[in-house]
Protein backbone atom coordinates (compact mmCIF):
# COMPACT_ATOMS: atom_id res chain seq x y z
CA UNK A 1 0.00 0.00 0.00
CA UNK A 2 3.05 1.98 0.81
CA UNK A 3 4.05 1.39 -2.82
CA UNK A 4 7.39 0.68 -2.36
CA UNK A 5 8.12 3.32 -0.24
CA UNK A 6 9.15 3.51 3.45
CA UNK A 7 6.86 5.92 4.67
CA UNK A 8 3.26 6.79 2.98
CA UNK A 9 4.47 10.52 3.71
CA UNK A 10 7.62 9.98 0.87
CA UNK A 11 5.07 8.36 -1.28
CA UNK A 12 2.56 10.98 -0.70
CA UNK A 13 5.82 13.58 -1.59
CA UNK A 14 6.27 11.68 -4.80
CA UNK A 15 2.89 11.93 -5.83
CA UNK A 16 2.94 15.82 -5.98
CA UNK A 17 3.16 16.24 -9.39
CA UNK A 18 0.39 14.21 -10.50
CA UNK A 19 -1.84 15.45 -7.29
CA UNK A 20 -0.98 18.86 -8.71
CA UNK A 21 -1.90 17.88 -12.52
CA UNK A 22 -4.77 16.02 -11.36
CA UNK A 23 -6.17 19.21 -9.15
CA UNK A 24 -5.95 20.90 -12.78
CA UNK A 25 -7.67 18.39 -14.66
CA UNK A 26 -10.28 19.75 -16.74
CA UNK A 27 -10.33 23.49 -15.28
CA UNK A 28 -8.59 25.45 -17.56
CA UNK A 29 -9.30 25.04 -21.44
CA UNK A 30 -7.34 25.18 -24.42
CA UNK A 31 -7.83 29.16 -24.65
CA UNK A 32 -6.75 29.50 -21.15
CA UNK A 33 -9.85 30.52 -19.49
CA UNK A 34 -10.84 28.82 -16.45
CA UNK A 35 -14.21 26.18 -16.46
CA UNK A 36 -14.97 26.45 -12.57
CA UNK A 37 -18.43 26.10 -13.14
CA UNK A 38 -18.61 22.97 -11.02
CA UNK A 39 -18.21 25.19 -7.87
CA UNK A 40 -21.74 26.81 -8.93
CA UNK A 41 -21.52 29.87 -7.28
CA UNK A 42 -23.74 32.36 -9.34
CA UNK A 43 -21.66 34.74 -10.92
CA UNK A 44 -23.50 37.39 -9.70
CA UNK A 45 -22.10 36.49 -5.62
CA UNK A 46 -18.50 36.62 -7.49
CA UNK A 47 -19.36 40.14 -9.17
CA UNK A 48 -20.75 41.90 -6.20
CA UNK A 49 -18.45 40.50 -3.43
CA UNK A 50 -16.32 42.97 -1.89
CA UNK A 51 -13.79 41.32 0.54
CA UNK A 52 -12.22 37.32 0.48
CA UNK A 53 -11.64 36.02 4.25
CA UNK A 54 -10.02 32.82 4.32
CA UNK A 55 -10.20 30.44 7.14
CA UNK A 56 -8.17 27.20 8.14
CA UNK A 57 -5.83 25.71 10.34
CA UNK A 58 -2.31 24.18 10.07
CA UNK A 59 -0.74 23.71 6.74
CA UNK A 60 -3.81 24.97 5.26
CA UNK A 61 -3.39 27.88 6.64
CA UNK A 62 0.23 28.63 5.04
CA UNK A 63 -1.94 28.24 1.98
CA UNK A 64 -4.22 30.70 2.30
CA UNK A 65 -1.47 33.19 3.11
CA UNK A 66 -0.07 32.32 -0.02
CA UNK A 67 -3.02 32.50 -1.74
CA UNK A 68 -3.71 36.17 0.04
CA UNK A 69 -1.21 37.19 -2.56
CA UNK A 70 -2.69 35.70 -5.57
CA UNK A 71 -5.83 37.14 -4.73
CA UNK A 72 -5.04 40.61 -4.21
CA UNK A 73 -2.84 40.86 -6.76
CA UNK A 74 -5.02 39.20 -9.53
CA UNK A 75 -8.36 40.54 -8.70
CA UNK A 76 -7.56 43.65 -6.43
CA UNK A 77 -10.30 42.19 -3.79
CA UNK A 78 -9.30 42.70 -0.28
CA UNK A 79 -8.38 39.44 1.55
CA UNK A 80 -7.78 38.50 4.96
CA UNK A 81 -6.20 35.13 5.97
CA UNK A 82 -7.80 33.87 9.64
CA UNK A 83 -6.45 30.98 11.68
CA UNK A 84 -10.31 29.28 11.90
CA UNK A 85 -9.59 29.37 16.13
CA UNK A 86 -9.26 33.11 15.88
CA UNK A 87 -11.57 34.21 13.59
CA UNK A 88 -14.93 32.73 15.44
CA UNK A 89 -13.63 33.90 18.52
CA UNK A 90 -13.17 37.29 17.18
CA UNK A 91 -16.50 38.80 16.17
CA UNK A 92 -15.28 39.29 12.70
CA UNK A 93 -16.92 41.75 10.26
CA UNK A 94 -18.98 39.83 7.47
CA UNK A 95 -21.74 39.96 5.63
CA UNK A 96 -23.43 39.26 2.25
CA UNK A 97 -21.08 40.55 0.46
CA UNK A 98 -18.08 38.64 1.83
CA UNK A 99 -16.77 35.36 0.06
CA UNK A 100 -15.58 33.09 2.73
CA UNK A 101 -12.95 30.60 1.64
CA UNK A 102 -12.55 27.70 3.97
CA UNK A 103 -9.72 25.10 3.38
CA UNK A 104 -9.06 21.61 4.65
CA UNK A 105 -7.80 18.51 3.69
CA UNK A 106 -9.74 16.29 5.57
CA UNK A 107 -13.10 18.84 5.66
CA UNK A 108 -13.41 17.48 9.13
CA UNK A 109 -11.45 20.04 11.33
CA UNK A 110 -14.23 21.20 13.53
CA UNK A 111 -12.34 24.90 14.09
CA UNK A 112 -12.53 25.21 10.65
CA UNK A 113 -16.31 24.01 10.30
CA UNK A 114 -17.22 26.23 13.30
CA UNK A 115 -15.74 29.37 11.26
CA UNK A 116 -17.80 28.40 8.52
CA UNK A 117 -20.86 28.22 10.19
CA UNK A 118 -20.53 31.49 11.75
CA UNK A 119 -19.79 33.15 8.76
CA UNK A 120 -22.74 31.87 7.06
CA UNK A 121 -24.93 32.54 10.37
CA UNK A 122 -23.91 35.95 9.10
CA UNK A 123 -25.05 35.84 5.36
CA UNK A 124 -21.47 35.17 4.18
CA UNK A 125 -20.83 32.63 1.20
CA UNK A 126 -18.86 29.77 1.99
CA UNK A 127 -16.55 28.36 -0.56
CA UNK A 128 -14.85 24.63 0.78
CA UNK A 129 -11.06 23.72 -0.49
CA UNK A 130 -11.60 19.98 0.24
CA UNK A 131 -9.33 17.09 -0.69
CA UNK A 132 -12.07 14.29 1.16
CA UNK A 133 -14.96 14.07 -0.74
CA UNK A 134 -18.91 14.55 1.09
CA UNK A 135 -17.08 15.40 4.17
CA UNK A 136 -18.50 17.79 6.81
CA UNK A 137 -16.66 20.81 5.51
CA UNK A 138 -17.71 20.66 1.67
CA UNK A 139 -21.44 19.94 2.56
CA UNK A 140 -21.82 22.03 4.80
CA UNK A 141 -20.60 24.88 2.30
CA UNK A 142 -22.52 27.16 -0.51
CA UNK A 143 -19.77 25.72 -3.23
CA UNK A 144 -16.62 23.39 -3.23
CA UNK A 145 -13.84 22.89 -4.93
CA UNK A 146 -12.06 19.38 -4.62
CA UNK A 147 -8.37 19.12 -4.92
CA UNK A 148 -8.41 15.63 -6.12
CA UNK A 149 -4.96 14.75 -4.34
CA UNK A 150 -6.23 11.54 -3.55
CA UNK A 151 -5.82 10.15 -0.16
CA UNK A 152 -3.17 11.81 2.57
CA UNK A 153 -2.41 9.39 5.07
CA UNK A 154 0.40 10.72 6.79
CA UNK A 155 -0.09 13.26 9.40
CA UNK A 156 2.00 15.49 8.06
CA UNK A 157 0.18 17.29 5.05
CA UNK A 158 2.51 17.06 1.42
CA UNK A 159 0.66 16.61 -1.64
CA UNK A 160 -2.68 18.20 0.11
CA UNK A 161 -0.39 21.46 0.54
CA UNK A 162 0.18 21.43 -3.25
CA UNK A 163 -3.04 21.05 -4.42
CA UNK A 164 -4.21 23.52 -2.13
CA UNK A 165 -1.79 26.00 -3.51
CA UNK A 166 -3.43 24.77 -7.32
CA UNK A 167 -7.18 25.64 -5.88
CA UNK A 168 -6.38 29.00 -4.59
CA UNK A 169 -4.27 30.09 -7.69
CA UNK A 170 -7.50 28.32 -10.02
CA UNK A 171 -10.23 30.62 -7.85
CA UNK A 172 -8.07 34.05 -7.35
CA UNK A 173 -7.61 33.27 -11.24
CA UNK A 174 -11.37 32.59 -11.71
CA UNK A 175 -12.53 35.16 -9.22
CA UNK A 176 -10.74 38.01 -11.42
CA UNK A 177 -11.65 36.34 -14.71
CA UNK A 178 -15.54 36.81 -13.44
CA UNK A 179 -15.07 40.10 -11.93
CA UNK A 180 -13.61 41.15 -15.30
CA UNK A 181 -9.95 41.68 -14.51
CA UNK A 182 -7.94 42.87 -17.44
CA UNK A 183 -6.92 39.44 -18.81
CA UNK A 184 -3.07 40.80 -19.86
CA UNK A 185 -0.06 39.01 -20.79
CA UNK A 186 1.02 38.25 -17.13
CA UNK A 187 -2.33 36.26 -16.04
CA UNK A 188 -1.45 34.37 -19.63
CA UNK A 189 1.78 33.46 -18.47
CA UNK A 190 0.72 32.76 -15.32
CA UNK A 191 -2.33 30.27 -16.67
CA UNK A 192 0.12 28.87 -19.03
CA UNK A 193 3.35 28.51 -16.19
CA UNK A 194 0.54 26.75 -14.12
CA UNK A 195 -1.07 24.52 -16.65
CA UNK A 196 2.72 22.97 -16.68
CA UNK A 197 4.02 23.54 -12.76
CA UNK A 198 3.81 19.56 -12.43
CA UNK A 199 6.66 18.85 -14.84
CA UNK A 200 8.49 21.38 -12.87
CA UNK A 201 7.70 19.65 -9.40
CA UNK A 202 8.76 16.20 -11.01
CA UNK A 203 11.88 18.05 -11.50
CA UNK A 204 12.65 19.39 -8.09
CA UNK A 205 11.88 15.89 -7.01
CA UNK A 206 14.73 14.42 -9.06
CA UNK A 207 17.36 16.87 -7.31
CA UNK A 208 16.31 16.28 -3.98
CA UNK A 209 19.60 14.11 -2.87
CA UNK A 210 21.90 16.54 -1.94
CA UNK A 211 18.92 18.01 0.38
CA UNK A 212 18.88 14.54 1.97
CA UNK A 213 22.49 14.85 2.81
CA UNK A 214 22.16 17.95 4.39
CA UNK A 215 19.29 16.95 6.46
CA UNK A 216 21.48 13.96 7.85
CA UNK A 217 24.21 16.18 8.82
CA UNK A 218 22.00 18.57 10.54
CA UNK A 219 20.61 15.72 12.99
CA UNK A 220 22.08 16.72 16.23
CA UNK A 221 21.07 20.37 15.63
CA UNK A 222 18.49 21.92 17.92
CA UNK A 223 17.19 24.74 16.03
CA UNK A 224 16.25 25.69 12.46
CA UNK A 225 15.39 28.92 11.09
CA UNK A 226 13.42 29.49 7.55
CA UNK A 227 13.37 33.02 6.09
CA UNK A 228 11.47 34.54 3.41
CA UNK A 229 9.65 37.69 2.15
CA UNK A 230 6.87 37.87 0.09
CA UNK A 231 5.00 34.61 -0.99
CA UNK A 232 8.34 33.03 0.15
CA UNK A 233 7.17 33.78 4.10
CA UNK A 234 4.23 31.32 4.43
CA UNK A 235 6.73 29.13 2.80
CA UNK A 236 9.47 29.80 5.43
CA UNK A 237 5.99 28.68 7.89
CA UNK A 238 5.29 25.85 6.53
CA UNK A 239 8.84 24.76 6.10
CA UNK A 240 8.99 25.28 10.00
CA UNK A 241 5.70 23.46 10.88
CA UNK A 242 7.09 20.51 9.21
CA UNK A 243 10.40 20.41 10.62
CA UNK A 244 8.77 20.79 14.49
CA UNK A 245 5.55 18.06 14.01
CA UNK A 246 8.18 15.58 12.32
CA UNK A 247 12.00 16.05 13.56
CA UNK A 248 10.60 17.66 16.67
CA UNK A 249 13.00 20.14 16.59
CA UNK A 250 12.77 24.12 17.25
CA UNK A 251 11.96 25.77 14.29
CA UNK A 252 10.98 28.60 13.61
CA UNK A 253 9.98 30.81 10.67
CA UNK A 254 10.38 34.38 9.85
CA UNK A 255 9.74 37.53 7.51
CA UNK A 256 12.76 38.33 6.43
CA UNK A 257 12.42 41.99 7.01
CA UNK A 258 11.37 40.97 10.25
CA UNK A 259 15.59 40.25 11.11
CA UNK A 260 16.91 43.42 12.59
CA UNK A 261 13.12 43.93 14.35
CA UNK A 262 14.24 40.61 16.74
CA UNK A 263 15.06 37.60 15.41
CA UNK A 264 18.10 38.12 14.25
CA UNK A 265 19.56 38.34 17.67
CA UNK A 266 18.99 34.43 17.56
CA UNK A 267 22.00 34.20 14.67
CA UNK A 268 24.79 32.39 16.41
CA UNK A 269 27.71 30.78 15.00
CA UNK A 270 26.65 27.43 12.60
CA UNK A 271 22.95 28.29 13.27
CA UNK A 272 21.41 26.60 9.74
CA UNK A 273 19.07 28.95 8.39
CA UNK A 274 16.93 28.05 5.31
CA UNK A 275 16.31 31.38 3.30
CA UNK A 276 13.85 30.98 0.20
CA UNK A 277 14.81 33.55 -2.14
CA UNK A 278 12.35 35.35 -4.71
CA UNK A 279 13.03 35.33 -8.47
CA UNK A 280 15.67 37.94 -9.78
CA UNK A 281 13.11 38.71 -12.78
CA UNK A 282 10.14 40.48 -11.97
CA UNK A 283 10.23 41.85 -8.17
CA UNK A 284 13.47 42.45 -7.91
CA UNK A 285 13.09 44.77 -5.14
CA UNK A 286 12.71 41.86 -3.08
CA UNK A 287 15.29 39.39 -4.72
CA UNK A 288 18.17 41.98 -3.56
CA UNK A 289 16.26 42.78 -0.12
CA UNK A 290 17.20 39.03 0.51
CA UNK A 291 20.09 38.77 -0.56
CA UNK A 292 21.26 41.31 1.96
CA UNK A 293 19.68 39.41 4.70
CA UNK A 294 21.82 36.30 3.33
CA UNK A 295 24.64 39.00 4.05
CA UNK A 296 23.73 39.88 7.20
CA UNK A 297 22.92 36.42 8.84
CA UNK A 298 26.14 34.91 7.47
CA UNK A 299 28.01 37.66 8.43
CA UNK A 300 26.96 36.71 12.25
CA UNK A 301 27.74 33.10 11.76
CA UNK A 302 24.72 31.04 10.05
CA UNK A 303 24.74 28.36 8.03
CA UNK A 304 22.96 29.28 5.23
CA UNK A 305 20.72 26.90 3.18
CA UNK A 306 19.75 29.10 -0.12
CA UNK A 307 16.61 28.23 -2.03
CA UNK A 308 16.92 30.12 -5.07
CA UNK A 309 15.78 29.51 -8.87
CA UNK A 310 18.26 28.41 -11.74
CA UNK A 311 20.90 31.36 -12.52
CA UNK A 312 20.41 33.06 -9.55
CA UNK A 313 23.81 33.47 -9.44
CA UNK A 314 23.74 36.57 -6.92
CA UNK A 315 22.93 34.14 -4.36
CA UNK A 316 26.14 32.27 -4.65
CA UNK A 317 28.83 33.86 -2.90
CA UNK A 318 26.40 33.52 0.54
CA UNK A 319 24.76 30.22 0.12
CA UNK A 320 26.76 27.40 2.50
CA UNK A 321 24.67 25.00 0.70
CA UNK A 322 22.45 26.35 -2.28
CA UNK A 323 19.32 24.18 -3.52
CA UNK A 324 18.16 25.03 -6.79
CA UNK A 325 14.18 25.76 -8.05
CA UNK A 326 13.42 26.04 -11.86
CA UNK A 327 12.33 29.61 -12.41
CA UNK A 328 8.12 30.07 -12.47
CA UNK A 329 6.34 33.51 -12.20
CA UNK A 330 6.59 34.62 -8.61
CA UNK A 331 3.40 33.79 -6.76
CA UNK A 332 3.53 30.00 -8.45
CA UNK A 333 7.51 29.95 -6.74
CA UNK A 334 5.29 28.06 -3.61
CA UNK A 335 5.21 25.23 -5.46
CA UNK A 336 8.08 24.34 -5.97
CA UNK A 337 9.73 25.69 -3.11
CA UNK A 338 8.06 24.02 -0.63
CA UNK A 339 9.52 20.61 -2.11
CA UNK A 340 12.74 20.77 -0.66
CA UNK A 341 10.97 21.93 2.53
CA UNK A 342 8.98 18.85 2.82
CA UNK A 343 12.14 15.81 2.07
CA UNK A 344 14.43 18.32 4.12
CA UNK A 345 11.61 18.11 7.49
CA UNK A 346 10.90 14.31 6.66
CA UNK A 347 14.79 13.29 6.00
CA UNK A 348 15.71 15.18 9.42
CA UNK A 349 12.55 12.93 11.16
CA UNK A 350 14.32 9.52 9.95
CA UNK A 351 17.43 10.27 10.63
CA UNK A 352 16.32 11.44 14.28
CA UNK A 353 14.48 7.95 14.65
CA UNK A 354 11.07 9.43 14.55
CA UNK A 355 8.05 7.86 13.45
CA UNK A 356 7.52 9.67 9.86
CA UNK A 357 3.73 8.83 8.91
CA UNK A 358 2.31 9.23 12.99
CA UNK A 359 4.71 11.96 15.02
CA UNK A 360 3.71 11.70 18.52
CA UNK A 361 1.17 14.14 19.66
CA UNK A 362 -0.55 14.60 16.34
CA UNK A 363 -3.32 13.32 14.49
CA UNK A 364 -4.54 13.66 11.26
CA UNK A 365 -8.22 14.98 11.67
CA UNK A 366 -8.59 17.63 14.64
CA UNK A 367 -12.41 16.85 14.91
CA UNK A 368 -12.11 18.40 18.41
CA UNK A 369 -11.43 22.14 19.59
C1 LIG B 1 0.46 19.79 9.14
C2 LIG B 1 -0.92 19.35 9.12
C3 LIG B 1 -1.94 20.13 9.90
C4 LIG B 1 -3.23 20.32 9.08
C5 LIG B 1 -4.31 21.00 9.92
C6 LIG B 1 -5.57 21.26 9.11
O1 LIG B 1 1.27 18.99 8.34
O2 LIG B 1 -1.26 18.40 8.48
O3 LIG B 1 -1.42 21.38 10.29
O4 LIG B 1 -2.93 21.07 7.95
O5 LIG B 1 -4.62 20.20 11.02
O6 LIG B 1 -6.13 20.07 8.64
P1 LIG B 1 -7.20 20.05 7.50
O7 LIG B 1 -6.56 20.57 6.26
O8 LIG B 1 -7.64 18.62 7.38
O9 LIG B 1 -8.32 20.97 7.93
Amino acid sequence: EKGGYDYFMLKEIAEQPKAVADTLLGRIDAEGSLTLDEVRIPASVLREADKVVIVACGTAFHAGLIAKYAIEHWTRMPCEVELASEFRYRDPILDRRTLVIAISQSGETMDTLMALRHAREQGAKVLAICNTNGSTIPRESDAVLYTHAGPEVAVASTKAFLTQLVACYLVALYLGQRRGTKWGDEIRAVIRDLSRISCEVERVLETMEPVRALARSLKDKRTVLFLGRHVGYPVALEGALKLKELAYMHAEGFAAGELKHGPIALIEEDLPVVVVVPSPRGRSVLHDKIVSNIQEIRARGARTIVIAEEGDDAVVPYADHLIRIPATPTLLQPLVATVPLQVFACELATARGNEVDQPRNLAKSVTVE
